[in-house]
């Protein structure tokens, strides 16, 4: 792989969660233009990324991947160069089976022949799924993707999408920036939906309950990826909070999957929160964890650089909660990294990242008014 490509969790925007295969020219364009206008490219989004359904059914005579000609009228370099120009970077999706999931040309047999493609139309980033990869093994199919980039020459960001069935973390880090580690999010708090075809897309806390043990293989440059956002989709304002907040404390790759164009100013409000996305960007890379789950509330750490933390305390249940949380009596040991707080021996200042003020201090003890799935992210200074 490219390395030193994405040395905090990539940010950008993913057409797959709100467009599905329906994509264009006209929504890259306008999605490229909103980004710079709304802020969301000051705030660290710089990836527009189009997923399944860019490509005509067929390959050309000489077997080259073609942009499906109606939708990109004139051709993907035109639709890049204009993503470029407005100073953002652009990526392409395929897949590493014989067709991608939505039915189009994959690129098993292909690789080199795709990766001089991309190279040569200028992408910075490339996405590749696992639909149709009957008799062929993830690792060896995800090396030969990654090898292949590397000698096209381009720098070209590698997101592995085989939804940790063939566990990427443990040998995906000389392969590939980040991979994801589940089947897909939907648009809900703690949902399992299932699809006729017998396959379920989940919740955002499902997705983040799901693997056990997987944070210590994920830091700078080869990311644990928590699948594309659905903030501004069919949650409400308080659970895409509750969704933000998760994906910052797990360091998640941030990838918004909603509609700019019909972007709330709320919605707006949760995707740029600097001090959240501070903490998703923190330099140490180190993914949070679930600390203590009690009556309902759980308490999510992870350590900053600095010896700060970020603390997220979550209300999962349907009824509001009362909050009163003694810091003197726990210890927060991360264990995969070594870090520790202790509040007998050190006091930390509050910050309470949604209101962006300072509450006191560790001293007393923090007691909030929680309501169901409500989130309060606090962060830690020495
Ligand atoms: C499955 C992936 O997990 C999704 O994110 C999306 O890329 C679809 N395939 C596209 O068909």
């Amino acid at each position: 792989k490219f390395e030193g490509l994405a040395m905090t969790p990539p940010m950008g925007w993913n057409s797959w969660n709100t467009f599905a295969t329906n994509i264009d020219e006209k929504l890259v364009k306008e999605t490229a233009d909103i980004m710079v206008s709304s802020g969301m490219a000051a705030a660290g989004y710089n990836y527009i990324v189009l997923d399944d359904g860019w490509m005509a059914k067929e390959r050309d005579a000489n077997g080259d991947l073609v942009p499906d000609p109606v939708k990109f009228p004139n051709g993907m370099k035109a639709v890049i160069d204009y993503v470029h120009s407005k100073g953002l970077k652009f990526g392409l999706y395929n897949c590493a089976g014989t067709q991608t999931c939505a039915g189009y040309p994959g690129t098993r047999g292909y690789e080199y022949q795709d990766a001089r493609f991309y190279a040569k139309l200028g992408i910075d980033f490339l996405k590749y799924d696992w639909c149709n990869t009957k008799g062929i093994t993830a690792p060896e199919a995800y090396t030969t993707m990654s090898n292949a980039l590397k000698i096209a020459g381009r720098p070209i960001v590698f997101s592995l999408c085989e939804w940790g069935d063939n566990q990427p973390w443990e040998w995906g880090k000389p392969v590939g920036n980040l991979w994801r580690i589940s089947g897909d999010i939907y648009p809900c708090f703690d949902c399992e939906f299932k699809h006729p075809e017998n396959w379920s897309s989940w919740g955002f806390m499902k997705i983040a309950d799901m693997r056990k043990d997987i944070r210590k293989y994920s830091g700078p440059d080869h990311w644990n990826d928590f699948d594309m956002m659905e903030v501004g989709n069919e949650m409400n304002d308080i659970e895409d909070k509750a969704h933000f907040s998760i994906w910052c404390m797990l360091a998640s790759p941030l990838f918004s999957g909603n509609d700019y164009r019909k972007m709330t100013k709320e919605t707006l409000a949760i995707l740029t929160n600097k001090e959240l996305i501070a903490v998703n960007q923190d330099k140490l890379g180190i993914q949070g964890f679930k600390y203590l789950a009690e009556d309902g509330v759980e308490v999510w750490v992870k350590p900053l650089s600095d010896d700060n933390w970020a603390i997220t305390f979550l209300n999962r249940s349907d009824v509001a909660k009362k909050i009163n949380f003694d810091w003197k009596k726990y210890l927060i040991k991360d264990v995969d990294f070594g870090y520790e707080a202790d509040f007998n021996k050190k006091v930390f200042r509050l910050k309470d990242l949604w209101k962006n003020k300072e509450i006191g201090n560790t001293k007393k003890n923090f007691t909030a008014d929680l309501g169901s799935h409500d989130v309060i992210t606090l962060r830690l200074i020495p």
